[in-house]
């Protein structure tokens, strides 16, 4: 009975905490264009059975959230992640035949764009004339393959893209996608890999201006971001497959917290992953066991995104299964 109270409580704190999060986050500026979107793509894409286009859509989360220190932002702290596991992710999931929204950190790696070298306008051209510039030689199968690979998926209307910079965006476009994603049930899938922050300072106690460095050490208090799992789960999608990501660096305790995470925040999978191994192996945990799924070595370019994604649509399909009795 006292659990019971105890859990019921710490439930109502987190509502409070997450009411108060998005009470005072500045407004999305461009929420009427998104909502927008996201209407198009979601009519677009619930569609008779057979059609080309997917039944089945994934939200994939990728790239850091940043957290602002200053309203007038000249400097935030930053949460590691290239975009890689993502953008690579999309990809095998539209191969899949999965339509995707991918909520991505503005400047982080993009699908069918991981090929390309770090500056693509500059490496990827040279000028033929005075007026015509062409593709070098080189990067010419990769600049192909990025252009028709992406151009199609976004024109047939299988790839919408929504970016986002601060905690504060990531999570109100989280919240507006998963709130537009609830009718679909069984065959939405949530695939958060993006890293986001944990703490954050709140909107109303941030100093407006540049905080001046000539005032001694800097004193400041950050605010625990409420984990929005949990909500996303219960409240927001709660038939959609849902798979959330743990990162470690020891990997002594990553499976250990990767169990906790998918008890406490109800994922149907948790993706553990250590950050020097990242590109190499994961291990997919689940409620009926775990297993470690590795880049295949023999094949050149190989992914681990490959066998992952195979994985996930199983268990999807799995599940939609499950939700049909
Ligand atoms: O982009 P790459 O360079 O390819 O690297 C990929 C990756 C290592 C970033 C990716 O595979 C990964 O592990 N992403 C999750 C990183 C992370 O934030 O882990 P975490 O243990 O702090 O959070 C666990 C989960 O809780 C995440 O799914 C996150 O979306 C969620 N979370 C976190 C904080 C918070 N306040 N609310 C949340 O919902």
């Amino acid at each position: 009975m006292d659990a019971m109270i105890n859990s019921e409580a710490s439930q109502e704190t987190l509502y409070t905490e997450i009411k108060s999060f998005f009470d005072s986050a500045p407004p999305l500026r461009d929420a009427p264009d998104i909502s927008r979107k996201l209407d198009e793509f979601l009519k677009w894409n619930s569609v008779s059975p057979g059609s080309e286009r997917g039944s089945r859509i994934v939200c994939v989360t990728s790239g850091g959230t940043t957290v602002p220190l200053e309203q007038r932002c000249v400097r935030y702290i930053d949460n590691f992640s290239s975009g890689h596991r993502g953008a690579a992710s999309t990809e095998y999931f539209l191969k899949a035949g999965y339509s995707v929204i991918f909520l991505y950190r503005r400047g982080t790696c993009q699908p069918y764009c991981r090929s390309l070298p770090d500056d693509p306008l500059l490496e990827c051209f040279e000028s033929a004339s005075d007026s015509n510039i062409q593709v070098r030689q080189l990067h010419s199968e990769a600049v192909k393959r990025a252009i028709s690979e992406h151009n199609v998926a976004v024109a047939k209307g299988l790839l919408l893209k929504l970016p986002f910079t601060t905690i504060f965006e990531y999570l109100q476009i989280l919240q507006l996608i998963a709130l537009s994603m609830r009718s679909l049930g069984a065959h939405a899938m949530f695939y958060l890999a993006a890293a986001v922050s944990d703490f954050y300072v709140p909107w109303e106690s941030m100093a407006e201006h540049k905080i001046q460095s000539g005032s001694g050490p800097l004193d400041m208090r950050l605010v625990q971001v409420p984990k929005m799992l949990s909500v996303l789960r219960k409240e927001w999608v709660p038939m959609a497959f849902c798979i959330s990501f743990k990162l470690e660096t020891d990997s002594k305790i990553l499976l250990e917290k990767a169990d906790m995470a998918l008890t406490k925040y109800r994922m149907h999978v948790v993706v553990a992953n250590e950050l020097s191994t990242r590109k190499e192996e994961v291990v997919v945990v689940t409620s009926s066991g775990k297993f470690s799924v590795r880049r295949d070595k023999t094949q050149a370019g190989a992914d681990v995104e490959s066998p992952l994604i195979e994985l996930l649509v199983e268990k999807h399909s799995a599940y939609i299964e499950d939700s049909k009795s």
